[in-house]
């Protein structure tokens, strides 16, 4: 009898239910009149008479422990219908809310599209640069005024460290690394020490070209600066004005004819017809030899520009702080760049 029970309890345990068919069937096979538990008990009649009180027992207590278990597989089984009921498959999804590419993202991305075509790679180098790499070898001597004008923010544990200035910090890692010929252009965010205005800001993004070969000519960098104001503006005028870098020679700023057409234009353009888009030059033989390249043998052409410039000017945004507030009433604007 001990055997007999021990192996239905082992039966009930081992009894999935995950549908009412089955709990119908759990009920029938222990519970029922031709059931396990029923057939235990007409057993007993026959269970010698000293037995009977703790075989009876034993019978007894399966009884209640099947009952038991049908009524939690029971409740279980009610309560996860009940989960199924409160879903309303028919009501419509919550929505899922599609994000915007930032407006840098989508100038940065199209101007490097651009050059891509013609042959230039991407590099990028580091934010937090060493004096090395953001001016002394971009023929920055120690105390030149040039570097008055590019003030940014130091690293207190180490004074040679700084946050660079200007994307021109990869030129000199591009050339460290690589012989010539190299062809890149580098994206990245560079720093300054400036007061926030509406026009200027403290973070800002610059994209930096890069070409050295032998042979390379003030007419190869026009070539592919108008190229790029076809490109990207759609405009196939440009001019370019006598400028300084100390590290390039010569150096020039670049403007893009823009029109007077109407009002925005004027506007745009500071009533000139003329849109200043970036800073250029041929690389300073100096930069060359500072970084083990023979000016004899190569020469070599730089550009720089101002991302969020490019941008404001493109999609007409009033105020560079915008970039950076994350506000989504102005981020979700450029939903149709994606
Ligand atoms: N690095 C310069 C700037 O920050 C731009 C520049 C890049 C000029 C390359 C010439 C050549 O203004």
């Amino acid at each position: 009898m001990e055997n007999k029970v021990k192996k239905i309890r082992e039966e009930v345990e081992s009894f999935i239910v995950s549908s009412s068919e089955e709990l119908e069937k759990f009920r029938i096979s222990f519970l029922g009149s031709k059931g396990s538990v029923k057939g235990l008990f007409s057993e007993l009649k026959n269970v010698a008479i000293e037995q009977k009180r703790e075989a009876g027992q034993l019978v007894n207590g399966l009884r209640e422990f099947v009952q038991n278990k049908f009524d939690v597989l029971k409740e279980e089984l009610e309560s996860s219908s009940d989960d199924n009921q409160k879903i309303d498959t028919s009501l419509p999804g919550d929505s899922i809310e599609l994000g915007a590419r930032h407006p840098l993202s989508l100038v940065r991305s199209e101007i490097i599209e651009i050059f891509s075509r013609i042959g230039f790679t991407v590099s990028e180098g580091p934010e937090i640069e060493d004096d090395w790499h953001n001016f002394s070898a971009l023929n920055f001597p120690d105390e030149h005024p040039a570097r008055d004008m590019q003030d940014t923010f130091f690293v207190q544990r180490n004074p040679d460290w700084a946050l660079r200035t200007h994307t021109s910090s990869v030129q000199v890692r591009a050339m460290e690394n690589v012989t010539p010929p190299i062809r890149t252009i580098s994206p990245g965010r560079v720093f300054r020490n400036e007061a926030i205005s509406s026009r200027s800001h403290c973070v800002f993004h610059q994209i930096e070209g890069l070409y050295i070969d032998k042979d390379v000519s003030f007419a190869d960098l026009k070539q592919v600066l108008m190229y790029f104001a076809q490109e990207f503006f759609g405009k196939a005028k440009i001019r370019m004005r006598p400028s300084y870098f100390p590290f390039t020679e010569p150096s020039a700023e670049v403007d893009v004819y823009w029109g007077l057409e109407n009002e925005i234009d004027h506007k745009i353009t500071k009533g000139t017809g003329w849109l200043e888009v970036m800073g250029c030059g041929m690389v300073d033989p100096n930069v060359l030899k500072a970084n083990g390249i023979d000016p004899e043998i190569y020469t070599g052409y730089a550009f720089g520009m101002g991302i969020e410039r490019i941008a404001m000017n493109r999609y007409q945004i009033p105020d560079i702080r915008l970039f950076t507030e994350n506000d989504k009433r102005f981020l979700t604007q450029f939903k149709t760049g994606l």
